[in-house]
């Protein structure tokens, strides 16, 4: 990490509140792909038969069968420059973890605060009742869910990752932590599912924003969009995250 070409500086005092909100594109470099690029899953899939709670009444195998091949590809993926860089950060920031992301390269990478808004491909739940903590639990990644298995509470087994007019828990939360970030990074997203794409308006007019992707998407003013694949924005983020911490 280039900070330690500064080894003058105090890293308690200059410690700030990172806060940074990822989607499907920081992982694409590691091998997953994304929704809506030209070879995205929802380019592949009809998300109405694959992602939302009545295409799983009408077909849960369908539905398993494409979370199954996912959860699989898991095993077979690693954290990239990015995400390790994120993790990287916690020895001199305090950083947050919004995620879209389904999958677990963040963790795996090293990063401790991290918040998944759409679910986690690892973990199972009840078709019944998504949210009930008593139903949600890790789950191999190799065993492939199966129509017949049962949750905790006796329903169908269903992944747990959120679907299409599913509610969408702890924004609020979600929220305070955006409004109280001192610097904030929105990386890999299309910004086109609401109203995650809305949080990007949570944060404070005056804070340093930025804005991670190598295709051009419409954002609001004041942030600075670093038009760069994820693995190399994130160098010129970082570089950012140094002037702004030597200047304090
Ligand atoms: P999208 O597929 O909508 O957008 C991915 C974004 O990543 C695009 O804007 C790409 O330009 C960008 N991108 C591609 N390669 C990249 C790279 N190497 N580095 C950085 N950026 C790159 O994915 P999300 O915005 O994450 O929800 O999608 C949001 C939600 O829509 C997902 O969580 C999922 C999906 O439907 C549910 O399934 C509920």
């Amino acid at each position: 990490m280039k900070y330690e070409h500064l080894p003058h500086l105090d890293k308690e005092l200059l410690r700030m509140k990172v806060v940074v909100f990822s989607g499907a594109g920081i992982s694409k470099e590691s091998g997953i792909d994304t929704f809506r690029d030209e070879d995205g899953l929802w380019k592949q899939y009809d998300c109405d038969q694959i992602a939302t709670p009545e295409g799983f009444d009408a077909n849960p195998k369908l539905v398993l069968d494409f979370y199954n091949e996912r959860r699989k590809n898991l095993l077979n993926v690693k954290p990239n420059h990015a995400h390790l860089m994120l993790a990287e950060l916690e020895q001199w920031h305090d950083v947050t973890i919004i995620t879209q992301n389904v999958d677990d390269l963040h963790e795996r990478a090293g990063s401790s605060h991290v918040i998944h808004i759409h679910g986690e491909l690892k973990k199972v739940t009840s078709s019944e009742n998504r949210l009930d903590p008593n139903c949600i639990k890790d789950y191999p990644l190799d065993v492939p869910i199966k129509v017949g298995d049962k949750a905790a509470d006796g329903s169908q087994l269903r992944p747990y990752v959120l679907w299409f007019g599913e509610y969408l828990s702890g924004m609020s939360a979600v929220c305070k932590l955006i409004q109280d970030a001192d610097i904030f990074l929105v990386v890999g997203t299309s910004l086109t599912v609401t109203p995650a794409s809305n949080l990007i308006y949570h944060a404070h007019p005056e804070v340093p924003k930025f804005f991670i992707n190598p295709e051009e998407v419409s954002i609001p003013s004041g942030i600075e969009y670093i038009k760069a694949k994820a693995t190399d924005g994130i160098d010129t983020f970082i570089d950012r995250v140094i002037e702004l911490t030597s200047r304090e």
